[in-house]
């Protein structure tokens, strides 16, 4: 395991009062640990905002499969960009709707484009993005 360093961090109590009683909520075994991914979200965050960084995205959307049209216009976007996507996945939810969620890897404003362009589709009952990272810069 890599070696720690240890920091010490100034908070007024009731700011630091109130992050206890969060982390407590969320199952942090301890501030440490609550910090540590609070710091990797603030990475990440910077990565997503330099467009030339590689990110990972998950889309997810949820649609109803009867629209006219609307499943060969989210396929087509898909094929558009099969350079980008590296994976989908189709679940049927009912006998109306579908959900997919597609993951892609590519430069943050690409990867946020194509998701918003699925994400805006007539049709997309709900859509999200996930902005995540490859991993490699975090320990
Ligand atoms: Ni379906």
């Amino acid at each position: 395991m890599d070696t720690v360093e240890r920091f010490g961090v100034s908070m007024n109590p009731q700011l630091l009062e109130r992050f206890d009683q969060v982390i407590a909520r969320k199952g942090y075994p301890s501030r440490s640990e609550a910090v540590r991914d609070i710091v990797r979200n603030y990475l990440i965050e910077s990565d997503w905002e330099e467009s030339d960084s590689e990110v990972i995205g998950t889309v997810t959307i949820v649609y109803g499969h009867e629209v006219h049209d609307l499943a060969d216009t989210l396929n087509d976007v898909q094929h558009e960009n099969r350079a980008v996507i590296v994976c989908a996945t189709h679940v049927h939810l009912d006998a109306h709707n579908c959900l997919e969620t597609i993951v892609m890897r590519g430069s943050s404003s690409t990867v946020r484009g194509i998701a918003d362009r699925l994400i805006s589709t007539k049709g997309v009952k709900h859509g999200k993005l996930v902005c995540t990272t490859t991993g490699r810069e975090l320990g």
